[in-house]
């Protein structure tokens, strides 16, 4: 009796066995068979398929018409409540999008506290804004327009400001059945975002099969960021922008930093949720060349520094300096096109 309950107990965990073998097996042939994600709407070459990051589209077929309205319209300083402020004041696309400034303010609690993040690509990030609050660019837009610290309006005023304006009425009118109202207002701003993609960079060329587009440094700068873990956070095609982490995984950056404001909280601020204390949504690092200084508290002054931070309390290592440089001039070749002409000062 006894020895029949241990043979038959032998028996199940051989078939157990076999069983978890076969269906890895089975599990690994699925996965290889399995496409690459699509890199949006470009097909897919096999030269990057097995890469962490992908390409941006060189491409993105836009009406050309609304990204001129909404152009206009992001450069308007009608759409602020003062008349003197407009979305290029802190989005400075002669800047990397953004304004090489610290942060607007300091002792607010409300957004005036974190860098301005770049309006470049902004649209591949899967959420918006460091805490990622916002689901969409489209979704965002309220908030610089009704926050104190950006354009402290209303979209009932904009409009009613912007329907005196003849060119505006007609412009309006000839995109939109609809005419000029606070949705055709919206979707202008929101499709010339959607028209701040910056695709070619040398990287970008690097994975599409030329190999010669880095040199020797930036390959083995590339080699690191994806050895040492970098790539776990930042990837995809926008190198970062599809997940939520922790800033201080390995150390607490807060505490060695001191002085915590609100905005320090992160998606803590959203949420309520004491697992989500600063948790922010990892930012792209395209053209990160251009947007310095870095991190949501404006802290890093150079690229160099923001990478060995992260070396610290991301990874927990100690980055050489050879090892920063390396990271470095690979993060430097991200640094994409804009409307057919490099970003690159
Ligand atoms: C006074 C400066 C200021 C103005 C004006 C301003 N912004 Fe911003 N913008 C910021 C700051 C600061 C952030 C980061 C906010 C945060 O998430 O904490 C930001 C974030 C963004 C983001 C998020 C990017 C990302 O990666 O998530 C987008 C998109 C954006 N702004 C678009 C606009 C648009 C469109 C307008 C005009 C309607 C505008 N901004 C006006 C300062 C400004
Ligand atoms: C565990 C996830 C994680 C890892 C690993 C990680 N990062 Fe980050 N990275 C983040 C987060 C989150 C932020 C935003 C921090 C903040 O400002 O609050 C960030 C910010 C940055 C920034 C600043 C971007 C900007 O626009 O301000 C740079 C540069 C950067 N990381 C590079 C790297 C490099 C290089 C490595 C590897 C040495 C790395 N990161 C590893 C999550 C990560």
């Amino acid at each position: 009796m006894f020895q029949n309950r241990q043979v038959t107990r032998w028996i199940l965990l051989a078939a157990l066995l076999l069983l978890s073998a076969l269906s890895a097996i089975l599990l690994q042939q699925a996965q290889s068979l399995r496409p690459a994600p699509p890199a949006l709407s470009t097909p897919v070459e096999t030269s990057y398929s097995t890469e962490p990051i992908l390409p941006i589209p060189l491409e993105i077929p836009l009406d050309n018409n609304k990204v001129a309205l909404g152009e206009r319209l992001f450069q308007d300083t009608r759409l602020s409540s003062n008349n003197q402020t407009s979305c290029y004041s802190c989005h400075n696309l002669a800047a990397g999008g953004a304004d090489r400034r610290r942060h607007l303010r300091t002792g607010q609690q409300d957004y005036g506290m974190t860098n301005t993040l770049t309006v470049f690509n902004a649209s591949f990030n899967y959420k918006i804004g460091w805490d990622g609050r916002f689901a969409s660019v489209l979704d965002h837009l309220d908030d610089p327009v009704n926050n104190p610290s950006a354009l402290g309006s209303t979209w009932e005023e904009i409009v009613a400001r912007l329907a005196q304006v003849p060119e505006y009425k007609q412009s309006f009118r000839q995109m939109y059945p609809d005419g000029l109202n606070v949705t055709t207002l919206k979707d202008a701003l929101t499709v010339y975002q959607e028209s701040l993609y910056t695709p070619n960079s040398r990287f970008d060329q690097f994975l599409r099969g030329n190999k010669a587009a880095l040199t020797a440094t930036e390959q083995a700068g590339y080699d690191l960021f994806k050895s040492y873990g970098c790539v776990s956070c930042h990837q995809g095609v926008n190198v970062g922008g599809n997940l939520f982490q922790r800033f201080g995984v390995m150390g607490d950056y807060f505490a060695d930093r001191g002085d915590i404001t609100p905005a320090d909280l992160g998606r803590f601020n959203a949420t309520q949720d004491e697992a989500d204390r600063h948790v922010f949504r990892v930012p792209s690092l395209r053209n990160v060349a251009l947007t310095a200084p870095y991190f949501h508290d404006g802290s890093a002054q150079t690229l160099e520094q923001a990478i060995t931070i992260m070396g610290t309390y991301q990874l927990g290592r100690s980055l050489s300096e050879t090892e920063v440089d390396q990271i470095a001039q690979f993060l430097r070749s991200l640094t994409g096109e804009y409307q057919g002409k490099s970003l690159e000062e």
